[in-house]
């Protein structure tokens, strides 16, 4: 494993070249274009890194795997899906378009940003602080990442220049689909998504992820089974937005991407992968990571 990642990391480097880093989130625009690592955990928690995995990051949009972990584990699933969807979309993670046009009014699935919005609303956490520690709480135990923190900068940013998920918001409230203060619920959204990872925590998480919910570095049961197997589910369906079928069919692997640069990978009974590469594509996922998990891929790592 060591020397076939060192290879597939030289061999994606080329491909950080064909994107650049999110601007629209000020702060996020500062990231190295060039950046380019993977780190992979089995499932009996051995972990190997290749290229630049001591960077630690912006896990934006993975967050979303962890928000609707605890949202399942506290409320169950009838409850959250009668709130937010579960199929895939042909739109940007960020699309405004079809919440009028459906006549629910419902986000599609958890992994675009209404829905991700509408899953922390649900969150039974009476306050910002308590609910954005309950995120920080189950994304620790699901990486073993007891370093991440919210950053400031990052978040701070994001809320300045978050006019279109604040449009995402009113809107859904003023459907009837979003209940609460919007504005502390977009605060708690905005802090998730500037919690920091690293490769090598998004690999653990993919590892947790594909062995049921349990660490496999901790041997700790965080999330269960049929949280695991939904969460899964959605992510092959819907984790790499407008680019998950095509991503299903080419590279067959559950992931969830983020405008950090991060991506993240499950392996069902076998591992995890999380990668780390600034650069993006118009559809807001890494290309080199993009790449990586194509080679993985190739490489018999497939699942699909
Ligand atoms: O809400 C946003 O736009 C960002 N905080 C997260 C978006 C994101 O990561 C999309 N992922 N590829």
């Amino acid at each position: 494993m060591e020397k076939l990642l060192k290879e597939i990391v030289r061999d994606s480097l080329p491909f950080t070249e064909r994107g650049k880093p999110a601007s629209y989130i000020p702060e996020l625009a500062k990231g190295n274009p060039k950046a380019l690592g993977a780190a992979v955990t089995d499932i009996s928690g051995k972990q190997w890194c290749a290229g630049d995995t001591d960077e630690s990051f912006s896990i934006q949009s993975i967050i979303k795997v962890v928000t609707l972990s605890l949202a399942l584990q506290l409320r169950g699933a009838d409850d959250v899906f009668s709130h937010v969807g579960v199929n895939a979309v042909a739109d940007p993670f960020n699309s405004i378009m079809r919440l009028e046009m459906d006549s629910d009014r419902q986000p599609q699935n958890p992994m675009i940003n209404s829905g991700a919005i509408v899953v922390v609303s649900l969150l039974p956490q009476d306050t910002v602080e308590r609910r954005v520690a309950a995120v920080r709480d189950l994304y620790a135990r699901m990486s073993g990442d007891d370093d991440s923190e919210v950053v400031d900068s990052v978040y701070i940013s994001e809320k300045r220049t978050g006019d279109r998920n604040r449009s995402l918001a009113y809107f859904l409230r003023s459907a009837g689909t979003l209940s609460g203060d919007v504005d502390d619920i977009l605060d708690a959204y905005f802090q998730c998504c500037a919690i920091s990872t690293t490769a090598g925590a998004l690999s653990v998480m993919g590892a947790t992820l594909a062995a049921d919910g349990k660490n496999p570095v901790t041997g700790e049961e965080v999330i269960m089974p049929w949280v695991a197997r939904t969460v899964r589910a959605i992510m092959i369906t819907c984790g790499m937005y407008d680019g998950s079928g095509e991503f299903a069919v080419n590279v067959g692997i559950p992931a969830k991407s983020g405008v950090g640069g991060g991506i993240m990978g499950t392996f069902k009974g076998r591992g995890g992968i999380g990668t780390f590469g600034p650069a993006l594509d118009a559809r807001g996922n890494s290309t080199g990571g993009l790449e990586i998990f194509r080679l993985i891929s190739e490489a018999g790592y497939r699942v699909i």
